[in-house]
Formats: structure tokens, C-alpha cells, sequence
């Protein structure tokens, strides 16, 4: 069984494994560390018994704008819902801090991710290019969290 609950300091090890299994170029440890400290109610982890799984991360900016730090699963456990799960309960912390809109970038050519933030309801809005480097442009992604779908 699959538990969405906020991270302890304790599990912060097993979220840089998930971290570095996940990405090319990982946030270091003291990274996650800090958002643990700034960000705690808005940084979740998908446990099944005493494993972590899976993370997600997010952060309230200009006071009305939830934004999507980071989220990743483990390669064994992916493509069975538990980053739905992750980001759904994100996006909820989202709304009860009153955002108007989920936000985040990510790789352009990541279309693993692009892909499930679609499912989950995210367009693309803008091309953001040079974002992570080089030649590595990012996609702005949002979703509205009001009926009209304005994120202004
Ligand atoms: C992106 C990520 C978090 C998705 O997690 P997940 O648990 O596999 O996602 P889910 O099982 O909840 O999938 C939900 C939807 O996303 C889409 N999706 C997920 N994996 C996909 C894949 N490999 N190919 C195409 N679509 C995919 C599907 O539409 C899926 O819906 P479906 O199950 O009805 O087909 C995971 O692939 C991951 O950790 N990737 C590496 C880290 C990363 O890129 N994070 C995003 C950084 S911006």
C-alpha cells in the first residue's frame, strides 16, 4: 500500500536516492535539506512500508502561485500512479495555501514528464529557452486551478 504523507528529516537519504536515480544532473542533498526547512507542508513522499518511493516538492510564490520544485518516482515503481498521487495532493496543499494556478518548467525534451503533467491537466504556455543551460530550453507548464482558467 502506497502512503502519501509529508516527509520526516529521517527520510531526506532515501529522497536524494529517489532524486539521483531520477535525474541527470540531481539536486544535492543540502539542496533538499534547505527546502525541508523552508518548504516542510509542501514536501511529500510516497511510502510503501518503510521505503520511499517516490517525492514531491513544491513552493508558494508571490503568494498566489503554487510551484512544482521537483518530483520523482523510483524506476521500479513508476507508470502505476503514484506520481498522481503525488502531485494531486500537492496540488491540494496548493489550493488550501489559496494559489490560483500550479506552475513549473520542465525539460524540453523530457517527454516522459511532459506527458503525465498533460494527463494531469498542465499546458504548456511558453518556451523558456536556455532554462537549464545551453541549449537546454525548459517548457513552462501551468494549470488552473479556477473555472475560468486564468492564471494572470
Ligand atoms: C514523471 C514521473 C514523476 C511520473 O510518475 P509515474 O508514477 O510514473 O506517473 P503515473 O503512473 O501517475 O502516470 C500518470 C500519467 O502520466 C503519463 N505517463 C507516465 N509515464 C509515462 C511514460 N513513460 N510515457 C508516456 N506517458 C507516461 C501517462 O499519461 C499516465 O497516465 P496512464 O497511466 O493513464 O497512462 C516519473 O516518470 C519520474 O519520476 N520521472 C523521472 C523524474 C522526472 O522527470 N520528473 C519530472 C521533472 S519536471
Amino acid at each position: 500500500m502506497i502512503i502519501i504523507t509529508n516527509v520526516d528529516e529521517n527520510d531526506l537519504p532515501k529522497v536524494y536516492e529517489v532524486e539521483v536515480e531520477s535525474f541527470e544532473d540531481p539536486y544535492p542533498y543540502s539542496l533538499l535539506k534547505a527546502y525541508y526547512y523552508l518548504s516542510r507542508e509542501l514536501f511529500l513522499v510516497a511510502k510503501q512500508g518503510d521505503d520511499i518511493v517516490g517525492y514531491s516538492l513544491g513552493i508558494i510564490q508571490f503568494g498566489y502561485r503554487g510551484h512544482v520544485v521537483s518530483i520523482a518516482v523510483k524506476k521500479d515503481y513508476r507508470e502505476k500512479g503514484i506520481g498522481s498521487l503525488l502531485l494531486k495532493e500537492l496540488e491540494k496543499r496548493f489550493k488550501e495555501y489559496k494559489c490560483t494556478h500550479s506552475y513549473l518548467e520542465v525539460n524540453f525534451k523530457n517527454k516522459t514528464a511532459i506527458e503525465f503533467y498533460h494527463k494531469l491537466g498542465y499546458i504548456i504556455v511558453k518556451l523558456q529557452k536556455n532554462y537549464y543551460g545551453r541549449g537546454k530550453h525548459a517548457f513552462i507548464m501551468v494549470k488552473s486551478f479556477s473555472k475560468d482558467k486564468s492564471f494572470e
